[in-house]
């Protein structure tokens, strides 16, 4: 099958979250399948062109009534799965380079504009020069996978222009299907109508595609109108979404779409997260031998600055300080609950990310007045590898959770997840049943400070109670596949059904 990720991520060359690496990873694990799978990202700012190869020629795109030129960058996705097959069935990526739209620091807005005011023209242009990809490089795939709103007006120029009639010798898009994938319900790319024209469709196909949100223009629930079969990244955060209560105001468009919309659990890429072969890790270690791990939390205590101490459960923690990952509940000033965890319990917490301002502000400000509360502000795939491995526990406490990498990374590296029953994080970690010692990580239904702290409480407990469980667990979590293997083929299934 020929596939065409449209993403505006990809791991290794821009990643904001989980969706770069869900891209990179499932088209390895596709291409390692067998099948002949292209990525197109913008070439932003930060990806050196240096390092990558001009397709000639400049390329003339859509916008509106008129026409933006761009140039076209490739490479191959550097081997992800590393297995052989994948090797000799290469990933190739695009890239769009166009000045005006993407030579700019930040990828969807920067700290003084965090939503750029011309994203609807950006990621309009985006995607209408996938089209134009495929007609340059002479190469029209069987499925165009969407992922996100970035992405998502894809499959609505594929319904409502592309597709329709064009044919020519060399080939056409007449046979092409359209998968949307919803990686985060929380972002639907909504703006002003006043931005429609640079689609440049209609305002029949307004209407038609349902681009129309309260007087405004929702280019997500359009591409859920308009996608071939639409999918989300775990079953549990599928059903979720179909509720009113997290559908956020697309719970009908997706009710309507339900009989083309599934959850398929994201895999991970097990070569990048393996403690086996860990190179950020000081010491190799796997479920039968795990001396390794306890190097790594003296390595992770030294990095932070925390006393060095095997008895102390260490807590982890990284990600986007952003409301979906439930920091009022942890860190808002004043009724957090990171500050009494962190005074009355005996442990050690280091945390590593960015986001909202406040956030940060709290974050430095526990960590100036906490000796057992540490902090990077900032993004490093270093000291993210070193919290995975050197952690005991790990926490997420989401408000919502599409599927989340990070609790299935910390369960692969021996890490016990401390997570709220929530989306993907439901459907990946079995919560302590401490009679009978089953589980591989701690569960909390409500977020509220409290059921934050009650239940760091109950993992402390266990660590000083029962560490006969705590280390069962481990090995139990590390023992789980999470690879891409079954879900792969879970995407092959949908493209079918899609008609591919
Ligand atoms: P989301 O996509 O909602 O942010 P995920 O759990 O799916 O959440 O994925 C987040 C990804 O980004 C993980 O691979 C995580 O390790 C990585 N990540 C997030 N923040 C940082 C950071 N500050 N430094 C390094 N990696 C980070
Ligand atoms: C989104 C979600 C996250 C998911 C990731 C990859 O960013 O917030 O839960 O794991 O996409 O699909």
């Amino acid at each position: 099958m020929k596939i065409l990720m449209t993403a505006s991520e990809a791991v290794p060359f821009v990643k904001t979250g989980g969706l770069a690496d869900a891209v990179s990873s499932l088209s390895a694990a596709l291409a390692a399948l067998g099948h002949e799978v292209r990525i197109v990202i913008p070439r932003y700012y930060g990806i050196d062109r240096k390092k990558l190869t001009k397709l000639e020629g400049a390329m003339g795109v859509p916008v509106g009534s008129g026409e933006e030129w761009c140039a076209v960058y490739t490479t191959r996705l550097p081997g992800t799965s590393g297995k052989k097959s994948s090797a000799e069935n290469p990933v190739t990526v695009y890239f769009i380079d166009h000045e005006g739209f993407f030579g700019r620091d930040g990828i969807y807005g920067s700290h003084a504009e965090p939503d750029f005011l011309d994203n609807p023209r950006r990621f309009s242009f985006f995607c209408r020069s996938c089209f134009q990809l495929c007609r340059k490089i002479h190469w029209y795939p069987d499925v165009l996978h969407a992922h996100d709103w970035p992405a998502a007006l894809v499959p609505v120029f594929l319904k409502y222009g592309e597709r329709r009639g064009v044919s020519s010798e060399e080939g056409s898009f007449a046979n092409t299907v359209s998968v949307l994938t919803i990686h985060n319900l929380g972002y639907q790319g909504i703006y002003s109508k006043d931005n429609f024209s640079c689609t440049g469709l209609g305002w029949d196909v307004f209407y038609d595609a349902g681009f129309d949100d309260w007087n405004m223009m929702n280019l997500l629930k359009a591409g859920i109108n308009s996608a071939g079969r639409l999918n989300t990244v775990s079953p549990n955060y599928a059903r979720e979404t179909l509720t009113q209560a997290q559908g956020f105001r697309l719970d009908g468009p997706l009710n309507s779409r339900r009989a083309d919309y599934s959850g398929i659990l994201n895999g991970i890429d097990t070569v990048v997260w393996n403690p086996q072969t860990d190179k950020y890790l000081p010491a190799p270690y796997s479920a039968k031998d795990l001396g390794g791990k306890a190097r790594a939390k003296a390595a992770l205590q030294r990095r932070f600055g925390l006393k060095e101490s095997a008895g102390l459960p260490l807590i982890g923690m990284i990600g986007r300080l952003a409301e979906q990952k439930g920091i009022g509940e942890l860190f808002g000033p004043s009724y957090g609950s990171a500050w009494s965890i962190c005074r009355d319990m005996d442990l050690q917490f280091a945390f590593l990310g960015s986001g909202e301002i406040w956030a940060e502000n709290e974050v430095r400000s526990l960590a100036s007045r906490l000796s057992n509360f540490k902090a990077h502000i900032g993004y490093s795939e270093e000291i993210s590898h070193l919290i995975e491995g050197g952690a005991d526990f790990f926490l997420m406490p989401s408000r919502y959770e599409p599927c989340g990498l990070n609790q299935m990374y910390s369960l692969a590296y021996g890490t016990l997840p401390i997570v709220r029953n929530t989306g993907g994080l439901a459907d990946t970690v079995a919560n302590y049943n401490q009679e009978t010692g089953e589980g591989t990580g701690f569960m909390f239904d409500d977020l509220t400070p409290s059921a934050i702290y009650n239940t760091v409480g109950w993992a402390v407990w266990a660590w000083y109670n029962k560490p006969e469980d705590i280390l069962a667990m481990r090995i139990r979590g590390m023992k789980q596949d999470f690879s891409w293997k079954k879900s792969a083929k879970q995407y092959l299934e949908l493209y079918k059904s899609a008609g591919a």
